[in-house]
């Protein structure tokens, strides 16, 4: 038995497949195009792992997609692949329509063709697990409930349009084709092997570094923040035992202020490593705001918990300890992302 995982070099898809595997014998197929995010180095403990198969590759590869369906014959697709970053789609949206929008069609396509042509219950127990976000449903105000899977798709982004319209490819694929499809849409994951470009791992090296911690905006702008591997916990406990055709938010019922992130990222850093300079909080500097900022996002995760039973191991306190922490026992990784190095890593160790 195997499952074919896209993007699982990345920071949510590399904590998934070592989480995978802590529990599970069953081979992990890892289709990744090693972009900028996708980082190697993030499983280098499962070096000679015969459960661990690495790909390099594009899924919008239709040829590559078909190889590998045909010589693995996963059980299920697990889609993280992506470009994620909002800062980056308003940069240059057109990559966040390729890998986004033709990726996905390329994936569910192949799928499509995977599926069809299985029989009995190989074709019964099949599934595709499309990885989303709650950015699609737009931006909440304060007083708004958190957002439901019948929500309404409001996406605000160049990043969660691509993603919005990923989600609408998946359902219509499910409806027209009758493809076994789960979607999830989560909230804002943070942990170990966060790429430092997105707001907390930035903090943190920055921080360490004695450089201005950049705070877009007024820094009231809230997110719903969730531990890396209870997303992953989450994902497994939707492809076990989800509804097929259904989706499932994922959330860690905490709400945060960007402004308060920072400054409990900075307490942790005057705790575990004091800077002689003084608090890390002088570094907070209020920056121009993000074009189109997304004010508020929530997720309501009551149907998740009710359907099958998933609720968060971690709390912020617990989690954001965790993750400072990972940082600091870390600085070799930190170093060979920020110098560019680990992107060595796949000659050295794959030839
Ligand atoms: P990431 O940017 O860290 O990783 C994305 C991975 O996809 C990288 O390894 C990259 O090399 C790979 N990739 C990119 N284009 C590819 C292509 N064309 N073919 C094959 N591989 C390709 O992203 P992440 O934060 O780990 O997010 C993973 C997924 O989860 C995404 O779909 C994202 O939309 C979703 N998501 C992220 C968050 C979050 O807070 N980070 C929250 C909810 C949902
Ligand atoms: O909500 C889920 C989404 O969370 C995922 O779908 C995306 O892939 C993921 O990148 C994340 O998107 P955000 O835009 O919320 O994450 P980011 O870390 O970029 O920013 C978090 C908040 O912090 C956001 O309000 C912008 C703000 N910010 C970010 C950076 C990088 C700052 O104030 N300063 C910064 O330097």
């Amino acid at each position: 038995m195997s499952i074919l995982v896209t993007g699982g070099a990345g920071f949510i898809g590399s904590n998934f497949v070592l989480d995978w595997l802590k529990g599970s014998d069953e081979t992990v197929i890892n289709l990744d195009v090693l972009s900028y995010a996708g980082n190697l180095e993030n499983l280098k403990t499962l070096d000679g792992d015969a459960r661990h198969v690495f790909v390099k590759g594009d899924i919008c590869d239709r040829a590559l997609l078909d190889r590998l369906l045909a010589e693995h014959r996963p059980r299920a697709i697990v889609h993280f692949a992506a470009e994620s970053h909002v800062d980056r789609s308003i940069h240059g949206p057109a990559a966040f329509v390729r890998t986004n929008i033709e990726g996905t069609f390329t994936l569910l396509e192949a799928a499509r063709a995977y599926w069809g042509a299985l029989q009995g219950e190989e074709k019964a127990g099949f599934r595709f697990h499309h990885v989303s976000t709650d950015e699609v449903y737009g931006s909440l105000k304060k007083d708004d409930a958190p957002f439901t899977e019948t929500n309404p798709y409001e996406p605000n982004s160049p990043y969660s349009a691509s993603k919005a319209a990923s989600d609408h490819l998946v359902r219509a694929w499910h409806h027209t084709y009758g493809l076994p499809v789960l979607t999830s849409n989560c909230s804002n994951n943070y942990g170990p092997y966060h790429f430092p470009e997105k707001l907390i791992p930035l903090m943190i090296v920055n921080a360490l570094a004695g450089k201005p911690l950049p705070v877009y905006g007024d820094g009231q702008q809230i997110r719903d923040w969730l531990y890396v591997t209870d997303h992953a916990s989450a994902i497994r406990a939707v492809i076990a035992g989800g509804r097929v055709g259904e989706v499932y938010n994922i959330g860690g019922w905490n709400e945060m202020a960007n402004i308060d992130i920072v400054k409990t990222v900075c307490a942790l850093l005057d705790e575990l490593r004091p800077s002689a300079a003084g608090p890390y909080e002088r570094l907070i500097t209020y920056v121009t705001d993000r074009p189109g900022h997304d004010r508020r996002y929530a997720i309501d995760a009551r149907k998740i918990e009710r359907e099958l039973g998933w609720r968060p191991a971690e709390t912020f306190q617990t989690g954001i300890r965790k993750t400072v922490q990972w940082y600091l026992d870390n600085p070799d990784w930190v170093a060979r992302v920020q110098s560019g190095a680990y992107r060595d890593w796949l000659n050295k160790h794959y030839g």
